[in-house]
């Protein structure tokens, strides 16, 4: 499996032009966004497909040799604790679920994009988002509660990535990242108003770029897209989800804070059915959900 970073060459931060519109500033960016490994992005074709089976996925992963040892040491270990030895790929796909499968080889692969990151810029900050970016998936996941699977990978993967738009920044140009927190901390207004101002787009319409040049399905893009805001959106319960697991996550001092504001929007508390208790004890649990994230790094690694 190929797990280099794929960032583009020579990147700028757009929108410091004053003159480049919002729009011609996030298309500009969107010309050098990171790209996934061929074998991700052929399974994430393939879980696209509804009608897809176990075994088409299956042809996919067996092309590459480092993905099904992957794949069949995940669904082996202690994390999923199955009763019996899963010995080939079509039976990890039958046990996990094509999303869970699919979602797996994603977060190896977003791990490695920041390890690769942490190791080329020696940014601990990029870890901190790591870590804050798998716990979000987690809690995204617990909200789902007993939905069905599919909503919950949702869930998930969109919480897993929704701060990409935030790596792509840290990646290009550490300082100017680094600024645009600072001046939103100094100034008490929020990082999205800051990035509006400066770059003429959010790290969330950013990350929405990323997720659709991915080809991940619609109502992820603008889950990731409107994960501070959680306003209009295809799936209004997943974006709710997202944002709420962010908000969560965050004030529970869990990475990427850094002491920005945190806002929680009641339209999405509300759809999420949230109460005062539900958040405590959801903050109360959240040395298991960091518990649970390390195993997951440990595994994904
Ligand atoms: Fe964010
Ligand atoms: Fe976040």
């Amino acid at each position: 499996m190929v797990v280099s970073t794929p960032m583009a060459p020579e990147p700028t931060v757009p929108g410091t032009t004053g003159e480049t519109s919002k729009m011609e500033a996030l298309a500009s960016t969107v010309q050098s966004l990171p790209t996934l490994p061929s074998i991700v992005s052929r399974v994430v074709e393939v879980t696209n497909n509804p009608n897809a089976t176990a075994n088409d996925l299956a042809k996919v992963i067996l092309t590459d040799p480092a993905a099904t040892a992957k794949i069949l040491r995940i669904a082996n270990s202690a994390y999923y604790s199955f009763a019996k030895r899963i010995s080939t790929i079509t039976e990890a796909i039958v046990v996990l679920g094509l999303d869970t499968v699919r979602n797996t080889l994603l977060t190896v692969f977003y791990q490695t994009m920041h390890q690769d990151l942490q190791r080329q810029k020696g940014n601990p900050k990029v870890l901190e988002l790591w870590r804050h970016s798998l716990c979000t998936a987690l809690v995204a996941r617990n909200l789902a509660g007993s939905q069905d699977v599919s909503f919950r990978e949702k869930c998930y993967v969109a919480g897993l990535l929704h701060d990409i738009g935030r790596l792509v920044l840290l990646s290009r140009d550490p300082a100017k990242a680094g600024a645009l927190v600072d001046e939103a901390v100094k100034t008490k207004r929020t990082l999205e108003e800051i990035e509006t101002e400066r770059l003429g787009f959010t790290h969330g319409q950013l990350g929405s770029a990323v997720a659709r040049h991915w080809r991940l399905p619609p109502e992820i893009c603008e889950a990731i897209g409107q994960h501070h805001q959680a306003g209009p959106t295809p799936d209004p319960k997943l974006a709710a989800i997202v944002h709420v697991a962010t908000y969560l996550v965050t004030a529970s001092k869990v990475g990427a804070g850094e002491g920005l504001r945190n806002d929680l929007n009641a339209g999405a508390k509300d759809l999420v059915g949230l109460d005062e208790s539900r958040i405590g004890a959801i903050l109360d649990s959240m040395d298991d959900v960091l518990k649970e994230a390390d195993t997951l790094s440990g595994l994904a690694r």
